[in-house]
């Protein structure tokens, strides 16, 4: 049984989730190379809020673990990934049993009744040296999401909230984290000849900082060793 409004939503959505994201696929193809830009290839991986698993598999861990609300999506990824470990888990009840070395969370900090206690459960869940990956939808699209979402253009996201830059900081801070990067990528959705330019020209730069609808924040621990400008490294491994 899924545990509350949230898990029953994606329990109904999960039978045609994978055909919401092959609808909108310029946009997941850009949301895992945005992700891929962080997690090489070959690292212990953990999804937060996997859905059916394909974001985690794309990153292709040496040991990957999916942790979902939602029993429905959790069964479809283990069917479809049998080489990737997956478990219901609602993050409002804290981390599980295991560090790793990246935690990713794309498009799940806007459904968790509670921002603190979802970044603190992912910081819980990071080795000395993991790095925390959250990529939220631009508030700023808010209203062309709600329309798309009206005209059955995009997959129905329940109830949620948007998450500002600064709301995903004050909760990482909280939690103990700090940041190392704040990105904004993607400003055509769609693959529309001729506009496509915009998500790749160096001089629409700002205009993507600004307005791009993938917003990826990347935290980490502070604990493990840092490296100064001049290449020190603190503390001193030696
Ligand atoms: C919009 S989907 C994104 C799925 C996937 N990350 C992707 O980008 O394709 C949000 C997912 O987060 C899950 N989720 C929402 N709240 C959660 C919670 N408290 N604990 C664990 N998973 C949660 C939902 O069940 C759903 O599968």
């Amino acid at each position: 049984m899924s545990s509350g409004p949230v898990g029953k939503h994606f329990d109904s959505v999960a039978p045609g989730y994978d055909r919401w994201k092959e609808k909108a696929r310029h946009y997941y193809a850009a949301l895992k190379a945005s992700l891929a830009e962080i997690v090489p290839p070959r690292n212990h991986v953990l999804e937060v809020g996997c859905a059916t698993g394909d974001i985690l598999a794309s990153l292709d861990p040496a040991d990957g673990v999916g942790i979902d609300i939602s029993p429905a999506m959790i069964q479809i990824a283990s069917r479809k990934h049998p080489d990737l470990r997956f478990l219901v888990h609602d993050l409002m009840d804290g981390p599980i049993d295991e560090r790793f070395d990246f935690v990713v969370a794309a498009d799940v900090a806007e459904h968790v009744p509670d921002l603190d206690v979802c970044v603190q459960a992912m910081a819980g869940m990071l080795t000395d040296n993991g790095v925390l990956v959250i990529v939220t939808a631009n508030p700023a699209w808010g209203p062309v999401l709600h329309l798309a979402e009206r005209l059955h253009l995009k997959m129905p996201e329940g109830d949620h909230e948007w998450r500002s830059r600064g709301d995903l900081l004050a909760a990482a801070i909280r939690a103990g984290l700090l940041e190392r990067s704040f990105t904004r990528s993607l400003l055509v959705p769609k693959d529309l000849v001729g506009v496509g330019v915009l998500d790749r020209a160096a001089w629409a730069s700002g205009i993507r900082q600004r307005f791009g609808l993938i917003q990826r924040a990347v935290f980490e621990t502070g604990r493990g060793p840092r490296t100064s400008p001049s290449g020190l490294v603190y503390p001193d491994p030696t």
